[in-house]
């Protein structure tokens, strides 16, 4: 989603603060613009469309200022346009803003009775204006932002300059994340740790309704009543290569391939230090006791949803634990009854998610033990679950998630190992066993990871298609699900996941002899199954690419239009390998389809609006 950069500087900040949009690129957005504040007064530039062409203004008409703001702008209220980019104006002051002003219309209503006029569509140009209100009526920019702030409803995360105030910014926070970074002599305002990381290590977050005045030299912070707080400074690890596309085309190939270290990483986290079998990372003061827990609630969306779909076979078949897996948009309003007892997972690559952040808040509420299993450790939904399970996937810049997926599973299938073992479900020899081929996904991934130009020839057939269908049946129902995202997401092609065995009951009838099905059929206790299923496929002359570690594969007559032979393994750790597969069948497909791979038209990597 939209992002945030602003820097209280000791030289020029339009380079860096260009350079920052730039690395912020793969939340997703639609425009960009910078302001500084000049003695002069508030200067800006915008611009729609990639942040080259805020490069080409900025050439044009060069902004020289010491203290500035920034922002790459996914579009919610109003289209994509130079005119609704942030920075936004209004006399005195300049604004950035992620999030929404829920009460936005009400407020520009009032404001518009009393004179002032509009210029945008959005949201956020309402800050502006009503902060500029309060300037005009004597305010200094202190007392404005605290009585502007507590008109908002909705949230923000926003960055401000002043006119005649070159040595000043304030930052505000509610509902969107905002960090301060504690420079030398410099100080920046971020939407996330990685905005800043080139310029210092020294990061404070924000805390829900916090506000703070940054200058040069110093910041205060405030926290939603006005008395002044005190928030830890922490020194936060990046990994310097995270810009850095290395040897590969797109982040999201490189992001691929990392998987096996990904996963070695996270993995290391699961493995007990003294006995080397797989345990829980130790999470604070709090101990995850699985032995108690009546039912499970995983919660979470998008492709972190379809990791808890395939967790929901494991912690039933290996734990007995009921559970119920739920997309967060839809919980947190349904309100749902929860069981005494039960403990709920979050899962969540950035940890920023709107929606599972609302229903973590929900469960909390409720009196449940919440669990979080995120990749970034100091997002909100990490700082407020009572327990967090780490992936270690490290940043994931490609805005389709590929090995925070796979960390996901990884972190999932360990848990539920775990709980199996500790709640008496499987027996000293299974859990040897089970130990035995979690410690061999590294290898497997290895080996599919070679299986790349294999892929890659078989993508021509999908790549051709206007509406692709993905099948599978068990663990792989929710894979196939996964597969379909990933498709559609970077390829822009039509594609559906459905459980094989519900393929009678309606989606038969979609199949022609244009609608390629990609097949997931591993041999595991459903094979037969979904052989039966792969038959009524091609007696209906859909082209079948099959994916199953079986050779030979007879439909009667019908051979698959294409096949490729996976790696055989112990069905538990079959995910991992078919998850890799498909994520480059995706990949190979929208790189033929001439797309682009890691910034996807209308996605955002962080959803952090509803
Ligand atoms: C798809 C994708 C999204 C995210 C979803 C949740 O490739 O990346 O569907 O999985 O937006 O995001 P997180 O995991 O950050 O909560």
């Amino acid at each position: 989603m939209c992002g945030i950069i602003g820097i209280v500087g000791m030289a020029p900040v339009t380079a860096r603060l260009v350079a920052t949009l730039k690395r912020l690129e793969y939340r997703g957005y639609d425009s960009a613009g910078v302001a500084v504040v000049l003695p002069e007064g508030i200067e800006r530039r915008r611009s729609v469309g990639k942040i080259v062409s805020l490069e080409d203004k900025l050439q044009e008409e060069p902004l020289i200022g010491f203290t500035g703001i920034g922002h790459t702008r996914w579009a919610t209220h109003g289209e994509a346009s130079e005119r609704n980019a942030h920075p936004h104006t209004a006399e005195g002051v300049a604004i950035v803003h992620n999030g929404i002003i829920e009460n936005y219309a009400e407020l520009k209503t009032e404001l518009r009775s009393q004179g002032y006029e509009f210029h945008t569509e959005t949201d956020s140009e309402t800050v502006a204006v009503l902060i500029s209100t309060f300037l005009k009526q004597g305010d200094d920019p202190k007392v404005a932002v605290s009585k502007a702030l507590k008109r908002f409803t909705g949230a923000y995360a926003l960055s401000m300059i002043f006119e005649g105030y070159t040595d000043m910014m304030i930052g505000a926070r509610q509902g969107s994340p905002l960090v301060i970074g504690v420079g030398k002599d410099e100080m920046f305002l971020g939407s996330d740790a990685l905005a800043i990381a080139p310029f210092t290590n020294q990061v404070i977050y924000l805390e829900e309704g916090d506000w703070c005045i940054l200058s040069r030299t110093g910041y205060e912070i405030f926290d939603m009543n006005d008395q002044p707080a005190e928030r830890p400074v922490q020194t936060v690890e990046t990994e310097d290569s995270v810009a850095d596309k290395g040897n590969y085309p797109h982040f999201m190939l490189k992001e691929i391939f990392e998987q096996p270290k990904a996963l070695t990483r996270t993995l290391k986290a699961y493995t007990h230090p003294a006995r080397g079998t797989v345990s829980l990372p130790k999470s604070g003061e709090e101990e995850l006791d699985f032995s108690t827990v009546s039912s499970l609630y995983l919660i979470s969306c998008g492709t972190a949803h379809y990791a808890t779909r395939v967790a929901e076979y494991w912690f039933e078949q290996l734990a007995g634990i009921p559970c119920k897996t739920d997309i967060a948009s839809e919980f947190r309003y349904r309100r749902p009854a929860l069981a005494p007892n039960s403990a709920a997972i979050f899962v969540s690559q950035s940890g920023e998610t709107a929606d599972t952040l609302a229903a973590l808040r929900y469960c909390k509420e409720q009196g449940v033990k919440t669990i979080a299993i995120v990749n970034v450790p100091t997002s909100t939904i990490a700082r407020e679950a009572d327990i967090v399970l780490p992936t270690l996937a490290g940043p994931e810049i490609g805005v389709a998630s590929t090995k925070a997926f796979t960390a996901q599973l990884l972190s999932l299938l360990a848990s539920a190992i775990h709980a199996g073992h500790t709640r008496g479900v499987i027996t000293e020899e299974a859990f040897a066993d089970y130990n035995k081929s979690v410690f061999s996904i590294i290898d497997l991934v290895d080996e599919t990871l070679d299986l790349d130009r294999q892929i890659y020839s078989v993508c021509e057939l999908i790549a051709e298609a206007d509406d692709v269908f993905y099948l599978g049946r068990g663990v792989h129902y929710p894979l196939a699900l996964e597969g379909a995202l990933k498709l559609k997401e970077i390829s822009y092609i039509h594609a559906e996941g459905f459980g094989a065995g519900e393929l009678k009951h309606g989606p038969i009838a979609l199949i022609t002899d244009k609608t390629p099905i990609v097949f997931i059929a591993p041999t595991d206790e459903l094979f037969e199954k979904s052989l039966s299923n792969l038959q009524e496929v091609a007696a209906r002359k859909g082209p079948v690419l099959l994916l199953s570690d079986r050779k030979g594969v007879d439909l009667a007559g019908n051979v698959p239009t294409a096949s490729l032979e996976i790696p055989a393994c112990n069905p538990i750790v079959a995910p991992f390998v078919y998850a890799v597969v498909l994520q480059l069948i995706a990949y190979h497909t929208a790189v033929m389809r001439g797309t682009d791979v890691d910034q996807p038209r209308n996605l955002a990597k962080s959803v952090t609006v509803e």
